[in-house]
C-alpha cells in the first residue's frame, strides 16, 4: 500500500538523517517543481538539513557523478534510471509516478503508486501525502499538489485520494470550458486563447465580443464576468456558441473539463494558469524562480510573471518556424529537425501543441528534434488520441545507436548523441515505414 510505503519512508529517512544530510533532486516540470516546494517546506518544518536541486533529466553521466555521502531523494524522476542507482553506497528514496521499467534494487526505497498498482497520482500529490503524514500543519501545501496534478494532465478521472487533496486545498472545482485563466474577464480570455483555438475568435477582439453576444452573455458596464463566475446556463450557452463557431475543429470532449480554482498568494487563481507559468520558468532556464514562486516568494512571483510572457513569445516563434520549415514526411509520420532553432526545453511543448492541432490527422506520429548542450533532445507525440506506442517505437530506434528513452505510449522522448543525428532519422524512418507496410 502506498500509505504504508510513505510511513516506512518517514521512518527510514528519520534514521538515515541522524548521521547524514539529505540531498533532494527533483524534475523541472510543474509536477517536479511543486513536488520540490512541498518537500522543501515539509523537511524544513521537520527540522532536517537538506539541499534541493532541480534538473531537466537524469542521464547516466549525471547519476554516476552524484556522490554517496548524503542520503539521496528523487522526486518525479528516477523510476526509469534504477540501473544507474543500484551501485550507490547510500540510502536512496524515490517518490515518483513514472512507470518502473527495471528491477527495483535493494538500496532503493520506492514510493510510487504505479508500483503498488493503486490510484494514479502525480508526484506532487505523493509528496503532499508524505508531508501530511509528517504533520497536519502541512495541509497548507495541498494547493501545490493540485497545481502539480493539473500540470501533468491527471485531472480528468481522479479517485478518492486526489479528491481528499482537493478538499484539503479548499479547491473550487467547476465543470466548464478548458480555457485559461478562467479568472480573467471572458472577452480577454477568449481573445487571447490559443488552446482551444477558436476560428474567428482567437486573436480577434471583435470576434470575441461577437461570440459573447451569440451566447447571450452581457457585460456589466463594459466588464465581463470571468469563466468561473458563469452559472450553469451561461456556461452551456457559451459551450454551444464555441462549438458552432469551431465546426469540426474542436470537439466537446476536449473542450469541457474541470476547472480548478486554488488560493495562491491569497488570491483565487486558476491552477492551469499557475501550472503554465511554473512550467514556463523551468523551460526558460529559471527553475529557481519557479520554486521560489511555489514557496510564496514575492520577488519570484514578479519574475515568474515576466518570464511567462517571454516564454509565450518563444512558443509563438517556434510554431512559426515549424510551419515554415522543411519536414521529413511519410504516410503516417512527420519528423521536424529544428536543430538549434527551437530550445530543447520547449520542443516537447511544441510537439504537444502540434499533436492537438486539427491540421493533422488522427494517429500521425510527430517526432521533433532539437539540440541541447551536447546532445539531441527528441520528443514524440501522437496526433489525436490513438496510434502507435511511441515509447516502444523510440526504444527500437535508440537501442542500436544508444541513448535514453522514456515516457508514455502517446508521449515519449529520448536523448541521443549529436553524432547520431542522421542515423537516428534514418532508423526512425525505417521503423515507421515498416510499421506502415505491416498494417
Ligand atoms: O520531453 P518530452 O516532453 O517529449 O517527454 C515526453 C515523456 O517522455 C515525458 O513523460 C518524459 O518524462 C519522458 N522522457 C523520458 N526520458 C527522456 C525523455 C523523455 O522519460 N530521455
Ligand atoms: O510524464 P511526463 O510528465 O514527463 O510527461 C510530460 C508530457 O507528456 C506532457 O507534455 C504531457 O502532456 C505528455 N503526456 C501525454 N499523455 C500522457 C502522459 C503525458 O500527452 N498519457
Amino acid at each position: 500500500m502506498l500509505f504504508d510505503k510513505i510511513k516506512e519512508a518517514i521512518r527510514r529517512i528519520e534514521v538515515a538523517s541522524q548521521t547524514k544530510s539529505l540531498r533532494v533532486i527533483s524534475h523541472f516540470d510543474t509536477d517536479g517543481v511543486t513536488s520540490a516546494a512541498i518537500f522543501s517546506r515539509a523537511l524544513a518544518r521537520w527540522g532536517k538539513s537538506f539541499s534541493m536541486e532541480i534538473v531537466k533529466s537524469l542521464d547516466e553521466d549525471f547519476v554516476k557523478g552524484i556522490g554517496e555521502k548524503d542520503v539521496l531523494i528523487f522526486l518525479d524522476l528516477a523510476s526509469g534510471s534504477l540501473d544507474y542507482l543500484k551501485d550507490k553506497k547510500t540510502e536512496v528514496f524515490v517518490f515518483d509516478h513514472h512507470e518502473i521499467v527495471q528491477e527495483v534494487p535493494s538500496n532503493v526505497f520506492m514510493v510510487n503508486p504505479s508500483y503498488e498498482k493503486e490510484e494514479n497520482l502525480c508526484s506532487a500529490t505523493i509528496c503532499y501525502l508524505f508531508a501530511k503524514e509528517l504533520s497536519n500543519v502541512n495541509k497548507d501545501l495541498a494547493n501545490l499538489a493540485v497545481i502539480g496534478t493539473v500540470g501533468d494532465i491527471m485531472d480528468k478521472n481522479y479517485g478518492k485520494v486526489f479528491s481528499s487533496v482537493l478538499s484539503d486545498a479548499e479547491t473550487t472545482v467547476k465543470k466548464g470550458i478548458l480555457l485559461y485563466p478562467s479568472t480573467r474577464p471572458l472577452d480577454k480570455a477568449l481573445e487571447y486563447s490559443s488552446q482551444p483555438y477558436i476560428p474567428g475568435v482567437s486573436g480577434s477582439r471583435t470576434g470575441a465580443l461577437g461570440l459573447l453576444r451569440d451566447a447571450g452573455i452581457e457585460s456589466d458596464g463594459g466588464k465581463y464576468k470571468a469563466l468561473y463566475e458563469l452559472n450553469d446556463e451561461e456556461m452551456g450557452r457559451l459551450i454551444t456558441a464555441i462549438l458552432l463557431k469551431s465546426k469540426s475543429e474542436v470537439n466537446e470532449e476536449g473542450l469541457v473539463g474541470n476547472l480548478f480554482l486554488v488560493k495562491f498568494f491569497n488570491k483565487l487563481e486558476d491552477a492551469r494558469e499557475l501550472s503554465a507559468s511554473i512550467n514556463a520558468c523551468s523551460r526558460m532556464d529559471s527553475p529557481e524562480i519557479a520554486l521560489g514562486f511555489c514557496m510564496g516568494n514575492k520577488y519570484c512571483k514578479e519574475e515568474a510573471e515576466k518570464v511567462y510572457i517571454t516564454y509565450k513569445q518563444s512558443l509563438v516563434a517556434a510554431l512559426k518556424y515549424v510551419s515554415e520549415s522543411e519536414k521529413v514526411e511519410g504516410k503516417d509520420y512527420m519528423i521536424i529537425n529544428a536543430r538549434d532553432r527551437i530550445k530543447d526545453t520547449i520542443i516537447g511543448t511544441v510537439a504537444s501543441i502540434l499533436s492537438h492541432s486539427p491540421l493533422y490527422k488522427e494517429g500521425l506520429v510527430i517526432v521533433a528534434l532539437s539540440y541541447n548542450e551536447d546532445k539531441i533532445k527528441v520528443s514524440a507525440r501522437i496526433a489525436g488520441r490513438q496510434g502507435r506506442n511511441l515509447r516502444e517505437l523510440l526504444h527500437r530506434v535508440v537501442v542500436p545507436i544508444g541513448g535514453e528513452v522514456g515516457g508514455h505510449p502517446n508521449a515519449a522522448g529520448c536523448l541521443i548523441s549529436r553524432g547520431a543525428e542522421d542515423k537516428f532519422i534514418e532508423e526512425l524512418r525505417k521503423v515507421l515505414d515498416v510499421e506502415v507496410v505491416k498494417v
